[in-house]
């Protein structure tokens, strides 16, 4: 398939280098086309992509049934406010709340889903007077700056003081140092059901109900951010399900409408009004292109039962490292949820995400020591041997170089 370049990468590079504020690192690659696990740059040359989207395009590049809801929504109605009512919304809406529970509020990414929660919890909080919100150390939970001020990495906070108060950082794993931390003030405890950005950090056996009971016990709430752990990410609709621990509010982002953006809070009938109105909203939230999106997303996984080819391909994935880590002394260990895949290193894993792509495959590191895969639920047994193949390869040489 040809790519749909209409200029090469190094001429897109000139253009943002002149035009586009450098705040992120980018690859000097600039990519065209996707279909499924693969991406083209614009250049002609084929990537499987294990890290699509970081997380968003949870059905692959493009995947068929979305773009056209997309593509039929965009001929009827763009763009409605939420003043009015459309189906779409409402159709989602019924989606992800049979799913899961309660009631959902929209907006359009992962932070602004989290500020939309830690609102809620204020407002909720606010007869007793209770704010603070405890969140845990490597949690990530977003760029605004509240959400910065939740994420328990002082590397994210320098230069930004001062902070949004009212955060409390616990140690993660360690429900000791929440029932120290939990007090009269306390309004939520918010955390990811398995940190991403974290490094791919499964929670010990009991941790999530410890902190369900912690809440329960302060009469404090208990979020759940699943802005990457939700929409069948973990292998079941949201990652609360793997654990079997119910939270109060949970945020989603990212998988969500499979890459057209959006983000949602879900929360139980008894705590939806106090997200009152007048007092919380988003102009684009629950728009009609990414409400149409979302429920083609929920379709398509259920339509082609991606849920059972999560288990089997993360198990597929667990095999293939559980493999090389008994070569190789430089794997420490393996984390794997799902679709979310975390390899642990002995020495700095960054290097592998060059040294995979020039091999053409696209990963991610975290952390400074883990290599995170995040692919498509639609990943297929050959991708997965494929890419498995190349990361080895790659970590062959890594462990050649550091001696091992
Ligand atoms: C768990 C979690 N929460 C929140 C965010 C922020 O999402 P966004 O970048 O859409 O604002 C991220 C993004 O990586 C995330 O992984």
């Amino acid at each position: 398939m040809e790519a749909a370049a209409t200029r090469s990468s190094q001429e897109t590079i000139a253009q943002f280098d002149k035009y586009v504020i450098p705040n992120y690192g980018r690859y000097p690659i600039s990519l065209v086309r996707g279909e499924g696990s693969y991406v083209w740059d614009a250049e002609g040359n084929r990537y499987l992509d294990l890290f699509p989207g970081w997380g968003c395009n949870i059905l692959g590049h493009c995947p068929a049934p979305v773009v056209e809801a997309v593509q039929k929504q965009v001929a009827n109605l763009v763009h409605i406010p939420n003043s009015w009512y459309i189906e779409a919304q409402g159709d989602f809406a019924e989606a992800i709340c049979t799913r899961s529970f309660g009631k959902a509020f929209f907006c359009n990414s992962g932070a602004e889903a989290n500020e939309g929660a830690l609102k809620l919890a204020r407002l909720h909080g606010m007869k007793e007077n209770r704010y603070r919100v405890i969140t845990f150390e490597r949690g990530f939970h977003g760029r605004t700056l509240a959400t910065t001020a939740a994420t328990a990495q002082p590397k994210y906070h320098e230069g930004l003081g001062p902070l949004v108060a009212g955060f409390d950082y616990a140690p993660y794993g360690d429900l000791a140092a929440v029932e120290e931390l939990v007090g009269d003030e306390t309004a939520a405890i918010m955390i990811e059901p398995v940190q991403g950005e974290g490094g791919v950090q499964i929670p010990p056996d009991g941790y999530l109900e410890g902190l369900r009971r912690i809440a329960d016990d302060n009469g404090c709430l208990l979020i759940f951010d699943e802005v990457q752990t939700c929409m069948g990410r973990t292998g079941s609709w949201f990652g609360y399900q793997q654990f079997n621990v119910k939270p109060d509010v949970l945020t989603m982002a990212k998988g969500i409408a499979a890459g057209v953006a959006c983000g949602a809070v879900i929360t139980t009938n008894e705590l939806a009004p106090d997200l009152r109105p007048g007092m919380h909203a988003s102009t684009f939230g629950g728009n009609p292109i990414a409400m149409a999106a979302g429920c083609a997303t929920v379709k398509m996984i259920e339509d082609e039962g991606l849920l059972d080819n999560v288990a089997d391909m993360s198990a597929r994935l667990r095999s293939h490292f559980e493999e090389l880590k008994s070569e190789l002394s430089i794997i420490e260990e393996i984390r794997t949820c799902g679709m979310m895949i975390g390899v642990e290193l002995s020495i700095p894993s960054t290097p592998a995400v060059g040294k995979c792509m020039q091999k053409g495959v696209l990963i991610n590191a975290t952390q400074g020591t883990v290599i995170r895969l995040l692919p498509a639920l639609n990943v297929t047994a050959d991708q997965v041997d494929e890419g498995c193949a190349v990361i080895a390869e790659v970590i062959r040489e890594m462990a050649a170089d550091a001696g091992d």
